[in-house]
């Protein structure tokens, strides 16, 4: 199965990127199905209704998530109706919507995607190791076909996660630092990795934002209004090849 990951899609120039050349990719790639993070595809912040519905017509089969999910209120509905907008599975159980989910490509078999976040200077969650464990049995009985969203701030409980799930899922792909990093990699056990897979967006700028307010913070110690960068927007992804076994044996950065 030939799968596209995208990473966390900013704003409105992230959204017209995809828009732009997904079509192109799904064709260039062969692709079966296409997941991306859309965490911050309203406006930096969340995702409504609308843009889920925009994301999923240009062709994006699941859309995952992470610790700005809940950012746009109207999204509390959203999920609890669509099975195709994960947010973490590690949030308490009684928080709406679903961290996971198998579907059913066509002529291919299933792929399951799963979506968790990271604790390392974040949210209090439950813990995404054991929250793993209680899951990956149940889907490996219908698919060896597994990605995970790992949305994460620290390298090292990435990196952790990457050891702990190695071998029983096809990629673990960190997203949320907005930062491409350079350690890409398929262990001996088959699982590609990379830390963080990347923003979708205009890459001038503080991780998808316009330098001036950023640095206005830093600089003052105020809060301030964000608003998403100007600019080229680029595609930040990850392509990945499964074999019918899960075990990754094509692996590659986009960056287009
Ligand atoms: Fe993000
Ligand atoms: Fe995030």
């Amino acid at each position: 199965m030939r799968i596209l990951f995208i990473g966390d899609i900013v704003g409105k120039p992230g959204r017209q990127v995809v828009r732009d050349k997904l079509s192109y990719l799904k064709k260039e790639y062969s692709l079966d199905f296409v997941v991306a993070n859309g965490e911050n595809s309203a406006g930096g912040f969340g995702i409504t209704d609308k843009i889920y519905r925009e994301l999923r017509e240009m062709g994006i089969d699941v859309i995952t998530s992470g610790n700005h999910i809940w950012d746009k209120k109207e999204v509390y509905q959203v999920i609890d109706q669509e099975d195709r907008l994960l947010r973490p599975l590690n949030y308490p159980p009684k928080a709406p919507g679903r961290g996971y989910g198998i579907y059913n490509v066509s002529g291919k078999g299933n792929i399951g995607v799963i979506n968790l976040e990271g604790r390392v200077f974040m949210n209090p969650l439950d813990c995404p190791f054991r929250t793993f464990d209680g899951i990956i049995e149940k889907i490996r009985k219908v698919t060896p076909i597994i990605i995970i969203d790992f949305h994460a701030e620290a390298t090292s409980e990435k990196r952790a996660f990457l050891h702990y799930a190695d071998g029983r899922a096809t990629a673990v792909l960190g997203t949320h630092t907005h930062v491409t990093t350079a350690d890409q990699q398929v262990t001996e056990k088959g699982t590609a990795y990379i830390s963080d897979v990347g923003m979708t967006g205009v890459q001038d700028s503080v991780i998808g934002v316009e330098a001036e307010t950023i640095i206005a913070r830093f600089v003052t110690g105020l809060p301030q209004r964000f608003e998403v960068a100007k600019g080229t927007p680029e595609i930040r992804a990850v392509f990945i090849e499964a074999n019918p076994e899960g075990k990754a044996e094509d692996f590659q950065i986009i960056d287009m």
